[in-house]
């Protein structure tokens, strides 16, 4: 794929508001959600999961790309279709987390740099091959005493900016995610700050590293307070801050910013991506969410086939109530509960 073909991939992933489903859960990460409903997390349990998502009919009005895992780009649906090909089918874009983890930085207690540089080219053609059109790497940042560190945020964009370049190199969209975590006790001013701090070291080092804006999507974190502070900022003040923010750090030539949920509940996402929007920017503002587009429906899902219907309705139900955020066009009144 030329220049082009990623500008239009890129824009094409959230055209008419669309935004991403974040389906890259790590084996690690999955078995987590999976303790949660009690279902164990064998290959074909992870397999029955994942395509309840992708065959959710009329998920395809909302959702405009998947990141998978490497295990799920290569297997099938039940009738033996890749699902890369069920979701090409209803032109949703399928797209593969290639980082491989973020990992103590050494010398930076309580910092963390993400892998998966070496031998990325190979992996990165072979899954083209598979037909993955997009990839996903997460860097970590954490608040705390002292940090982020310039160290920690200069590796981090570094990896970032390298593999963004080795992405477009073989005609993938790279989504440069830098993730400042909501897990700390921190003001949203010190959220604002770290992730100024992030995002200008981050588009430098995009710079530097020669990778084409216009065929990559941003994927930050909400500008918010931490998880554990006692004064919360409202959805007002989430997206003025938000906005301030991205406008001071984030060029104009990005096709889009999807945002990641990071931990905030499924209406509590929406309701700050709703706010985002209606403050809005030059950018479509847009998400890529995993737990705030999948927690209702894996409870309603809880490994039984007699309640897929109605997990695969919840899950479109989540979709839409974003599609519709992200055009800053929803209010809480929408949120009826679909039927259990
Ligand atoms: P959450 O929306 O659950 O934070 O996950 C998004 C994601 O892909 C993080 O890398």
């Amino acid at each position: 794929m030329g220049v082009q073909g990623m500008h239009e991939t890129a824009r094409a992933i959230v055209a008419d508001h669309k935004g991403i489903l974040a389906a890259d859960e790590s084996t690690g990460t999955i078995k987590k959600r999976f303790d949660s409903i009690g279902v164990e997390s064998t290959e074909e349990n992870r397999r029955l999961y994942r395509q309840l998502l992708f065959t959710a009919a009329g998920m395809e009005d909302s959702i405009g790309g998947v990141i998978l895992y490497d295990e799920t780009l290569r297997q099938r649906a039940d009738d033996g279709t890749p699902f890369a090909d069920v979701l090409a089918s209803k032109a949703v874009i399928p797209g593969i987390k290639v980082d491989t983890g973020a990992h103590d930085q050494s010398g930076f207690p309580g910092e963390k740099v993400t892998e998966g540089l070496d031998g990325l080219r190979g992996r990165l053609e072979e899954y083209r091959g598979l037909g993955a059109r997009f990839a996903k790497w997460r860097a970590v940042i954490t608040i705390g005493d002292a940090i982020p560190s310039t160290a920690c945020l200069s590796a981090n964009a570094h990896a970032l900016a390298r593999y963004a370049a080795l992405c477009q190199e073989t005609g993938i969209v790279p989504i440069v995610e830098p993730e400042v975590l909501m897990d700390a006790d921190n003001t949203i001013e010190r959220c604002y700050e770290a992730t100024a701090g992030t995002l200008h070291r981050v588009f430098h080092e995009l710079d530097v590293q020669g990778v084409d804006l216009r065929g990559t999507l941003l994927k930050p974190n909400m500008v918010i307070s931490g998880k554990g502070c006692p004064e919360q900022a409202s959805a007002e003040r989430i997206a003025e801050l938000t906005i301030r923010c991205f406008l001071d750090h984030v060029p104009a030539a990005v096709p889009g910013i999807v945002f990641l949920s990071g931990g905030q509940s499924e209406v509590e996402a929406t309701e700050n991506l709703n706010a985002i929007n209606q403050v809005g920017g030059p950018w479509p503002l847009s998400f890529s969410y995993g737990r705030a587009l999948q927690a209702s429906a894996l409870k309603v899902w809880a490994g039984d086939a007699g309640s897929a219907d109605t997990a695969q309705a919840t899950f479109v139900h989540r979709a839409r109530m974003n599609a519709l955020a992200a055009a800053g066009a929803w209010t809480a009144g929408m949120e009826q509960p679909v039927a259990a």
